[in-house]
Order: C-alpha cells, then sequence, then structure tokens
C-alpha cells in the first residue's frame, strides 16, 4: 500500500525559498542536504511502505540550533518532520514534503554516572552506543531491539520501543528518568532530572514518550541504567503445545527469582523460514515440534549460579510436561546462534511473499487464545494466508505477521490487508488489547485510532496537541486521526 492509500497528506506544503536560506544559515554548511542521492535513503522506511519527499534535510548540532529550525519554520507556517535512525515500521518520520529535522548529529554522550546508575545523552546517539557506554562503567542499559546498531535513543523515546528485554525490564518509557524537548514554540523545556522520585505535578515527560513527534522534539534523554549481568543463560525450547508458553512463563518467572529477561516465542515455520534463507541458522533441536522459545535468564553475580537455576528449572518444565526438549546453549557462541534464529526471522520473513504486519498485545495470559482464533479468522478472510505469530510472550505482545499463500501474487495478497488487519484488531480488541504494542501508530495505523480508542480517549489527545501545537507544525498526519 501507498502512504496516500494510508491517508497521508497528498499535496506537499509550500516551503518559501527565504525559509530554505534562513534554515542553511542557522545550521551551517555542514548542517544541511538537498542532495536527492543524500535524501533518499531518509525518505524510505525499510518496511517499504513508504516513498516520502522533502525541500531539505536539516541536521542541528544542539538543542539551541533545534529551536532556531522550530521557530524559522513556524513563523513561516512550514510543518516539519523529525527523524532519528529511520528504523520505524509505521512511517512516523516519513516525511510528505515538510522540512525533515534530522537528529542524527547529534551524537554525544553528556555525563554518565555509575553511582546514580544514569547516562545523559543527545536524542541522536545510536541505541547499541548506550549500552557500549554503560558496560565501560560496569552498568547496563537494557533496551535490545533488532535495530540497535541503527536506531537512536530520541526515536526510542518518541516510540516508546520495547524489544526483548521488557520482561524484566520494561518499555523505554520505564528507562527515562529525564527529558529535554524543543518545543513547538521555540521554547526548550529542560527535564533532565536525574531522579527516581519527582512529585513535581504533571509527568510532562510522559507526554513526549510515544508521542512520535507531534508535540516537541526530544534532544536529550536521561536514563536509568542497571547492574551489568555478568551471567547469563539462554535455553532454545520445544513447548508441549501453545498453551505451555504461558505455563512456562509462569514456571520461570518464580524458580528464577524473577531473574527471566526474555521469553520469545516462534512457530515451526518461524524457523523454516530462518534455514531458509540464512544458511549460518541451525535448528538446535533434533526433532521438529510445533512450538519453540527462547528463554534467557540473567543474573549480576559471577557464583555459576545461573545456568544452574535455569536447567534446574527448565527440568521441572520437562517433568510437568510443559516442554518436550530443550537446550542451554553452552558458550557465549551457541546462545548467539540461538538469537540468530529469531533476528533471521524478522529478517527474511518479508522474502516469503508479501507481508502483512500486527504488532499486537493481549493480556499475557490470552496470547494462545487469541493466536488461534486469529489464525482461524485470517484464514477464512485469505484462505492459505500463512501466520507467523512469534514474539515478546512475557510482555503479551505478538507479532502475528502473515505472509501470502503460496501461489499468491504479492499485490494480490496485500490488496486485501485492510480485510486481514479489522479480523485481527477485532479480535485483539475483544481481549482489551492493543493494535500497536510497541511499533506505534504513524501514518500507518492512524485509520485504527479511531476504532480502538474511545472518542474520550481521542478528544483528550486532541486537546493536549491543540495545546501544544496549534498550528499543527509539527509531524502532521500522524499519531492523531
Ligand atoms: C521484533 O520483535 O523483532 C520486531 O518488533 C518484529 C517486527 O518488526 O515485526
Ligand atoms: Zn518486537
Amino acid at each position: 500500500m501507498t502512504l496516500a492509500e494510508f491517508g497521508a497528506p497528498t499535496s506537499p506544503p509550500e516551503v518559501p525559498s527565504e525559509l530554505i536560506s534562513e534554515l542553511r544559515t542557522i545550521v551551517g554548511d555542514r548542517g544541511w542536504t538537498s542532495d536527492p542521492a543524500d535524501l533518499e535513503p531518509q525518505l524510505r522506511d525499510w518496511v517499504g511502505y513508504a516513498r516520502g519527499a522533502t525541500p531539505i534535510m536539516v541536521m542541528p548540532k544542539n538543542a539551541s540550533e533545534v529551536a532556531a529550525v522550530v521557530k524559522a519554520c513556524v513563523a513561516a507556517g512550514v510543518p516539519i518532520v523529525p527523524q532519528g535512525g529511520n528504523t520505524g515500521s509505521v512511517a512516523g518520520a516519513i516525511p510528505q514534503g515538510e522540512i525533515l529535522v534530522s537528529l542524527r548529529r547529534m551524537n554525544r554522550i553528556r555525563d554518565i554516572d555509575a553511582a546514580d546508575y544514569t547516562v545523559t545523552v543527545d536524542a541522536g546517539v545510536v541505541l547499541a552506543e548506550v549500552q557500549a557506554a554503560a558496560n565501560e562503567v560496569d552498568r547496563f542499559f537494557p533496551l535490545s531491539i533488532g535495530s540497535e546498531g541503527s536506531c537512536t535513543i530520541g526515536g526510542n523515546v518518541s516510540t516508546n520501543a520495547g524489544g526483548t528485554a521488557v520482561l524484566r525490564y520494561g518499555n523505554m518509557r520505564d528507562l527515562v528518568l529525564g527529558l529535554e524537548v524543543v518545543l513547538p514554540d521555540g521554547r526548550v523545556w529542560d527535564g533532565l532530572r536525574r531522579l527516581r522520585k519527582d512529585n513535581t505535578g504533571y509527568a510532562l515527560k510522559h507526554l513526549f514518550m510515544g508521542a512520535e513527534g507531534t508535540l516537541g522534539i526530544v534532544t536529550g534523554a536521561v536514563l536509568r541504567l542497571f547492574p551489568k549481568p555478568v551471567e547469563v543463560a539462554t535455553a532454545f525450547v520445544a513447548l508441549r503445545d501453545l498453551d505451555a508458553s504461558i505455563e512456562l512463563l509462569s514456571l520461570l518467572r518464580v524458580a528464577t527469582g524473577d531473574a527471566l529477561s526474555s521469553l520469545e516465542v516462534m512457530p515451526r515455520i518461524g524457523i523454516e523460514i530462518a534455514r531458509e534463507f540464512d544458511p549460518e541458522v541451525v535448528d538446535p533441536l533434533s526433532e521438529r515440534h510445533d512450538w519453540y522459545a527462547i528463554v534467557e535468564v540473567s543474573g549480576t553475580k559471577a557464583d555459576g549460579q545461573t545456568e544452574s537455576t535455569l536447567e534446574v528449572a527448565l527440568g521441572e518444565a520437562v517433568e510437568r510436561g510443559i516442554l518436550v526438549d530443550a537446550t542451554i546453549a553452552a558458550s557465549t557462541m551457541q546462545a548467539k546462534s540461538i538469537w540468530r534464529i529469531r533476528k533471521s526471522l524478522v529478517l527474511n520473513l518479508p522474502k516469503v511473499g508479501a507481508e502483512v504486519k500486527h504488532d499486537v498485545a493481549v493480556p499475557v495470559s490470552k496470547q494462545p487464545e487469541f493466536i488461534r482464533r486469529a489464525t482461524a479468522a485470517v484464514e477464512e478472510t485469505v484462505p492459505g494466508t500463512r501466520a507467523v505469530a512469534y514474539g515478546h510472550f512475557g510482555d503479551g505482545n505478538v507479532h502475528f505477521n502473515l505472509c501470502a499463500p503460496l501461489g499468491m501474487d504479492a499485490s494480490t495478497f496485500t490488496a486485501r490487508a485492510a480485510d486481514l488487519h479489522r479480523a485481527v484488531y477485532d479480535i485483539a480488541a475483544e481481549y482489551g488489547g492493543s493494535f500497536a504494542a510497541e511499533h506505534g501508530i504513524g501514518i500507518v495505523k492512524r485509520s485504527e485510532m479511531k476504532r480502538y480508542r474511545s472518542p474520550v480517549e481521542i478528544d483528550l489527545m486532541r486537546q493536549f496537541k491543540a495545546l501544544l501545537d496549534p498550528d499543527g507544525l509539527f509531524n502532521p498526519g500522524k499519531v492523531l486521526p
């Protein structure tokens, strides 16, 4: 589908040439580009929905420059789209003719404090660099997502990113202590407090997290750090059936003293897809099974207990009939090889044929029932659809992604995307679920807001938007229906 089909604006805004000159002056020679070759990768998203447009990408190097850019654009009545690593799945950072403000040159780690367990960073720092900086001072920054080598902290904050360690450490929202934000009126809100407790009125920072740049541009953040796990035990297990995933979760949380950091479930077809396109993927178990999980337990003490605790817990799960087989990685290499199955599945799924994605959340215990019902519903909608339901089962977050039936061409399948979405999201809604668990709304899911969020919620969101951005110049056409 094209962005216009998702309801994106079709005619680009008028951008006066005086504004372009002013922006160039603000950010200096190295702070802007209009070269189509530079812009091209910033104007398409990796999922393939978006082909964007912009007259200029500016790359301010600090919050004051961002504020000056904002003031100039607002004075000229020209809209702005902020962008970090451009790794989103819902076209939330793709401009449609607006000024593109890239935060990538704001890439400084401003301060790291091991005693306070905090790191203060510019919004454009790449997530993997924050993880590495924490590691250097014997600390741990737990956010872990497939795109961590290129996504940025500002994007992680603005989409409230999730990933594979939410079960133990929470979403990005839980990892942020303070924020610095450039507001649509050009003021800089300095909320970079590194406090664990701060009940001083409304929690303003939470407004900007998950707002996808529609209320302001996040330029800096104070993040929480954790003790560094020095022992990590990783296992690949075969589940008795899908319901066993929930029994396993319950058992492991207790048996490991809540040291379970990941529980990722995937079906057999997931391994087959990973192996078909990635020769380095190996099936860790000798027999074939319908459902598998990757389990990770981590400990901050180097006493050899982490692996033995997992071993005992998995033994109990086998005895109780929850698992039919299991293997624990004997080395870091083997652990990497287990995680490679998960990564390859996600990267290669689009190659199987057209992919129709769903990033759904339901209450943890309802995931098996949801998957069974949604699988039947998509089969009824487009017979032969191959459902690949995998994801962060510790969080109730199912990536219910669909591949075209064998022999059906991509465009015939994606033409039915709206019907497939309806079937899946309606079932999630019955469980009090969400149609956007961790990827956000962007342009792609904007129209779903009206159906699945109440008029009261939408009205409140519109009021916040009108208060902060009365002219609607911040990331227009995103998030709000
Ligand atoms: C993941 O968990 O790897 C991604 O969120 C999956 C996806 O993009 O569908
Ligand atoms: Zn995910």
